[in-house]
């Protein structure tokens, strides 16, 4: 794994903005897959002035995002699929067929991982794969647990995030319970992986995670047998990292 150590949360933005360019100019019809949460809102920003600047150019690009909601409709400004619009793909030249956003209001929810599971197969797999970092080691909605979850699949959520996702909704009763994501397995399967943390806040976990044992409790720990992961992360997320 590649550390690179940034001054701040704008620097580590732009940093990954940097890793992510790279990869549309060397294949300008890469397929990017994408995550939403606090994290990757700069890094989005970079990419949209990038793009305004005419230095980057989205039209070949196909993008899959991890995770999506259940329950939520496009148009729900919770959704994953407005905030992606709202922050990259309303402002680029990527054409709304080439996004890929799990379909939160897909009557048969099996039918729906099946169907997102094979479009990423079809697609080719993920060139670069784009990664928060949740408190707990989760990547996409896959929380710790007692196994890596292999394919695409629908969680319960648990509580503690049903409690942190609630600020964003009038009441908890109206966060969504449950929410699809790529598995562990579908994540993994991408070329490279781009995983990006900010603020003291990830620094224990960045420890547990990079650092310590392998375990599905940890599900973020099992990137330490991919063979290709760069972690961008400024300062204060690298301060608990053994010399
Ligand atoms: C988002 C996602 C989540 C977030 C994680 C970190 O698509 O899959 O795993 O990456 O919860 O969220 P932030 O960036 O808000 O700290």
């Amino acid at each position: 794994m590649r550390i690179v150590k940034t001054t701040d949360y704008k620097d580590m933005s732009r940093k990954a903005a940097n890793i992510i360019s790279a990869q549309i100019i060397a294949k300008p019809d890469c397929v990017l897959g994408l995550a939403t949460g606090s994290t990757p809102i700069g890094t989005y920003e970079k990419l949209v002035k990038r793009y305004k600047k005419g230095d980057l150019d989205f039209s070949q690009v196909r993008t899959v995002n991890l995770d999506e909601y259940k329950g939520l409709t496009r148009d729900n400004d919770q959704s994953y699929y407005y905030f992606m619009h709202e922050h990259l793909f309303n402002h680029v030249n990527i054409p709304e067929e080439s996004t890929n956003v799990p379909d939160g209001t897909a009557s048969d929810g099996d039918s729906e991982c099946v169907r997102y599971e094979a479009l990423i197969r079809e697609l080719g797999g993920q060139d670069l794969q784009l990664l928060g970092l949740g408190h707990n080691g989760h990547i996409g909605f896959n929380e710790p647990s007692d196994s890596f979850a292999k394919t695409t699949h629908c969680v319960d959520l648990q509580e503690r995030t049903i409690e942190a996702n609630k600020r964003f909704f009038a009441s908890a009763d109206e966060v969504p319970k449950q929410a699809y994501t790529m598995g562990i397995g579908t994540i993994m399967q991408a070329k490279k992986i781009l995983i990006i943390a900010s603020g003291e806040d990830k620094a224990d976990i960045i420890r547990d995670a990079f650092f310590g044992p392998v375990t599905p409790r940890v599900p973020a720990s099992i990137l330490q047998f991919h063979p290709d992961v760069t972690l961008v992360a400024d300062a204060a997320a690298l301060s608990k990292i053994p010399e």
